[in-house]
């Protein structure tokens, strides 16, 4: 994509900040001390950890939930989103996510504490736009006759696998982030802390 085309990261990212911070002000303009904010709205606004709910997502859907101001991103796979992981080792650029910025549970093939689950924050590596998901396979992704689903960054084209593994020769330098967290339940997740924390 050339730099014409560059959308404004920056920009966007600042109007995401400033309706976090907004959303906040709200609260605090609403009553008039700070002390009588309820106390989980000021560990949610101090950046506390989030449940979330996975019981109803369904096998290849994905859904979000909002953890220091940053959409992390939670998805079903599909045994054929795990197969195609393998498939594509080649493609990109840190496979077992070994760079040292992922959680210790985050450095195998699927990037996750259980295979089927994916946890990652959906802010792309290069400047921090928020990538597309793509899971339509093949042509009828609009990427590739082989794109084997994933996500794709249109700020300037980094395209990361259903692990947000990037592929290699992207602007993107790294994976897409894995907060810490670990299950609650079968069904909950807590996103923002380590079991060892
Ligand atoms: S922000 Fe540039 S490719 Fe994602």
């Amino acid at each position: 994509m050339s730099s014409e085309k560059k959308p404004d990261c920056g920009r966007r990212n600042l109007v995401f900040a400033t309706a976090a911070v907004g959303g906040v002000a709200t609260v605090a303009t609403a009553v008039p001390f700070l002390a009588s904010m309820a106390p989980s709205e000021r560990a949610k606004a101090a950046g506390a950890p989030v449940e979330a709910d996975i019981s109803k997502l369904a096998p290849g859907e994905m859904m979000r939930v909002e953890w220091r101001g940053k959409p992390v991103w939670i998805i079903h796979r599909t045994k054929e989103m795990l197969e195609a992981l393998g498939k594509i080792a080649e493609k990109v650029s840190d496979a077992g996510s070994k760079r040292p910025m992922q959680p210790e549970y985050a450095r195998n093939e699927a990037r996750s504490i259980k295979p089927e689950y994916l946890v990652v924050v959906g802010i792309c590596t290069h400047l921090g736009c928020s990538p597309t998901d793509k899971f339509k396979t093949g042509a009828e992704s609009g990427i590739n006759a082989d794109w084997p689903g994933g996500f794709l960054c249109p700020c300037h084209g980094s395209l990361f696998d259903l692990a947000g593994r990037v592929y290699k020769n992207m602007p993107a330098p790294d994976n897409l982030e894995v907060p810490p967290h670990y299950y609650l339940s079968d069904t909950r997740i807590l996103i923002g802390e380590d079991k060892k924390a």
